[in-house]
């Protein structure tokens, strides 16, 4: 299953490591070669002969070693492989790879790479309920991280809870899935995210809030279910998932265009773009100047292609689910559900953007799932977990 596939694992110092030497072994039964990382902390509980041994392969341990920096620099060995696996991810590392700590060999490896990343958390269950761990799980999610696990059960201190890392047939099914092989296989999935940048003039844009955090993690949970993604993106504050297909956009009318070219061949389509409405129809080709008079300049707008409608409301090459989104600040379900009948897709997803919420530009979404007969309350989760359930559900409708 995973035959010729390059992992590098990074062994985190907790009790759990003792199960990183058999997961070396269960990848490389699979085919996968395997270059194991130990911290400092790691090497307290298991040996680097050990692992070294077992992934017959040299081990990596510290930042400033000349001769392993001769041989690979550190920024090579982030990208050489294709997948980076954490196991275990302790709380301090996942606090490390949530704040961008680059202190050490691991943290770096995980800073530089290039590659998806994937994460078996495990820790004392208070350290795992710990707001401090729940809050940098919530980064990572977004910023497309994959995460298996911790599962519930006796933890080695002798306490009961969430914390324990993932059995390692569970990692193993987990690094398959990264690596290709989900319910999605085999399909084709469009992902619009971010806002638009309206131009005014060469230095001035009209924009809105949207970080594009939702899109982000919705691309990146689709992907971890094995799904080629075409992720199209506007200017957005967070950066795209490593692994999926790529395409920046500024404009409204750019997005469509994007769009128009990838849509054809797209099992799911999910707008999750804020898309501006209008644009500038009289935008100058040069700055505007102040012309000392004291009166402001008119601009005049344009309303922008609904991109949603357009490919809901395709005759030919409809992709069989389209989904919208829908930010709304009052009456939420009754807009949204009205606002699916007149674009025509198959689901709304609506949340309520109200500044007192704070969704919009924030971690944590609430949404109503609104199809043809039913409108599905979620509690408030996490974006990635708003973005795994609703990958999840993209891959039932998909395999119907
Ligand atoms: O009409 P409204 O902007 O509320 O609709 C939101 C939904 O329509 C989102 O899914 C958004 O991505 C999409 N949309 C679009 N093109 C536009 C405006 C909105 O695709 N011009």
């Amino acid at each position: 299953m995973l035959a010729n596939k390059r992992i590098l694992l990074i062994i985190g110092g907790g009790i759990a490591a003792f199960k990183s030497l058999d997961l070396i072994r269960r990848l490389r039964e699979q085919g996968a070669c395997v270059t194991p990382v130990l911290t400092k902390a790691a090497e307290e509980f298991v040996t680097p002969l050990s692992a070294s041994a077992l992934a017959a392969q040299k081990v990596y341990r510290d930042l400033f070693d000349l001769t392993d920096e001769a041989e690979m620099g550190h920024i090579e060995l982030s990208r050489a492989a294709d997948l980076v696996v954490v196991a275990p991810a302790t709380a301090d590392l996942m606090a490390k790879m949530a704040q961008g700590h680059a202190n050490d060999l691991a943290s770096t490896l995980l800073m530089a790479t290039d590659k998806r990343v994937l994460i078996a958390p495990a820790m004392n269950v208070r350290m795992w309920e710990h707001a401090a761990t729940q809050r940098n799980l919530a980064i990572l999610q977004g910023d497309g991280i994959s995460v298996v696990g911790p599962d519930e059960g006796d933890m080695a201190c002798g306490e009961f809870g969430p914390g324990r890392m993932s059995e390692v047939p569970e990692i193993v099914a987990a690094v398959g899935a990264a690596l290709g092989g989900g319910p999605l296989q085999g399909k084709h999935v469009l992902v619009t995210s971010g806002p638009t940048h309206e131009p005014i003039d060469p230095v001035r844009y009209i924009a809105n809030r949207s970080s594009g955090a939702q899109g982000t993690a919705l691309a990146a949970a689709l992907r971890d279910l094995g799904a080629r993604v075409t992720f199209i993106t506007g200017p957005a504050s967070v950066p795209p998932p490593a692994g999926v297909g790529v395409v920046r956009v500024e404009t409204a009318a750019e997005m469509a265009a994007a769009v128009d070219t990838a849509v054809a061949s797209a099992d799911a389509a999910v707008f999750a773009a804020a898309v501006a409405d209008w644009r500038v129809e009289n935008a100058s080709g040069s700055k505007m100047k102040k012309d000392g008079s004291g009166n402001a300049p008119a601009l005049e707008f344009a309303e922008n292609p609904d991109i949603l409608a357009t490919v809901a409301q395709r005759t030919a090459g409809r992709p069989r689910l389209v989904v919208g989104f829908a930010a709304e600040t009052d009456d939420v379900v009754a807009n949204a559900t009205a606002k699916r009948a007149r674009k025509g897709c198959d689901w709304i997803v609506a949340n309520d953007v109200s500044p007192e919420t704070g969704i919009m530009g924030g971690s944590e979404n609430r949404v109503v799932l609104i199809s043809q007969d039913a409108a599905e309350e979620w509690p408030r989760l996490p974006k990635g977990e708003v973005a795994r359930r609703l990958a999840q559900r993209i891959a039932e409708a998909l395999a119907d």
